[in-house]
């Protein structure tokens, strides 16, 4: 966090949230599954009150309950990100919740979408794309950073994709969408980061989640060519989101940290 923050959960013992203390919160979309979810839990365990948001009530609901159950504190709130109508409505929903308390963490992690040929991605595809992976968080940073710099201090990080800079065929869409966020994450650095707001950006080689549980055959190939040897899982992406919010990630600005095994930094022989 920035250089004269307050309460510094991530320094100081798990689970600092009672309701004798004023929560510092983290929102957090697409939390109901996946890396959002791990990520949600383990800023949970760092004490911050969660903002868990997904499109389905049921596995939102359960990532709230899974940090209720650890002994966090969380809210849970569903929306459709591809709708700015509905990204305003949630952002009226979490102040709400939050009330005078700060929210000092935003991870836009929702994403996903525009899986197609070029041809047979039509318009309203496009849009969806841009809608659930650039301007939800577009929107959602313009919320809530100008609050986080008021009081000079706050994290924000978004989740793109090694898709952002390196390409394959049939999701031409989703790949410009990650790559408006990865320079959103500039931008942002540029704006906010003077007042002390670190903005950054992971991006997620081959994760086995929901998204694509069932296309694992698919990756075979993509697989052997991952230093590593293998996919990641939701919990390594989720660590690296947790150091970047962290205080220990106090000098980093700007930054994409790549979480994918090796595979953007080798070529296939
Ligand atoms: N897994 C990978 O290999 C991989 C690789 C590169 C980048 N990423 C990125 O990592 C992020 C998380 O993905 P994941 O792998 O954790 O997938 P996941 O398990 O399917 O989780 C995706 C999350 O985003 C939410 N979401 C999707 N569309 C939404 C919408 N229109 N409105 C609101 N929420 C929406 C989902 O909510 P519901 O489930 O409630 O609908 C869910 O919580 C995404 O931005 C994705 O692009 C993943």
């Amino acid at each position: 966090m920035g250089q004269d923050h307050a309460v510094a959960p991530s320094l100081q013992s798990p689970i600092m949230n009672t309701s004798a203390v004023t929560p510092t919160w983290a929102l957090v979309t697409g939390s109901s599954s996946g890396i959002g979810r791990a990520t949600a839990l383990k800023l949970a365990e760092d004490g911050y009150a969660i903002v868990v948001c997904g499109r389905d009530p049921a596995r939102t609901a359960e990532t709230r309950e899974l940090i209720e159950s650890a002994g966090g504190r969380a809210t849970d709130l569903t929306a459709d990100l591809s709708s700015p109508a509905a990204v305003r409505a949630l952002i009226g929903k979490v102040r709400h919740v939050v009330g005078d308390a700060p929210l000092d963490v935003l991870v836009n992690n929702a994403g996903g979408g525009g899986f197609a040929a070029t041809e047979d991605t039509t318009v309203e595809m496009f849009d969806a794309a841009f809608n659930l992976n650039v301007k939800a968080p577009y929107i959602l940073t313009g919320a809530f950073a100008p609050a986080m710099a008021g009081r000079g201090r706050g994290a924000i990080v978004n989740v793109g994709s090694l898709s952002s800079t390196m390409a394959a065929p049939g999701t031409s869409a989703f790949q410009a969408a990650k790559a408006a966020l990865m320079m959103l994450t500039k931008s942002w650095t540029a704006e906010y980061g003077p007042r002390g707001v670190r903005v950054n950006s992971v991006e997620p080689g081959f994760i086995l989640t929901r998204v694509n549980e069932h296309f694992r055959d698919m990756f075979t190939g993509y697989l052997g060519s991952v230093p590593a040897g293998r996919g990641g899982d939701a919990e390594e992406v989720a660590e690296a989101i947790r150091f970047l919010v962290s205080p220990q990630a106090s000098y980093i600005q700007g930054a994409v940290l790549t979480v994918d095994g090796g595979k953007t930094s080798v070529v296939a022989m």
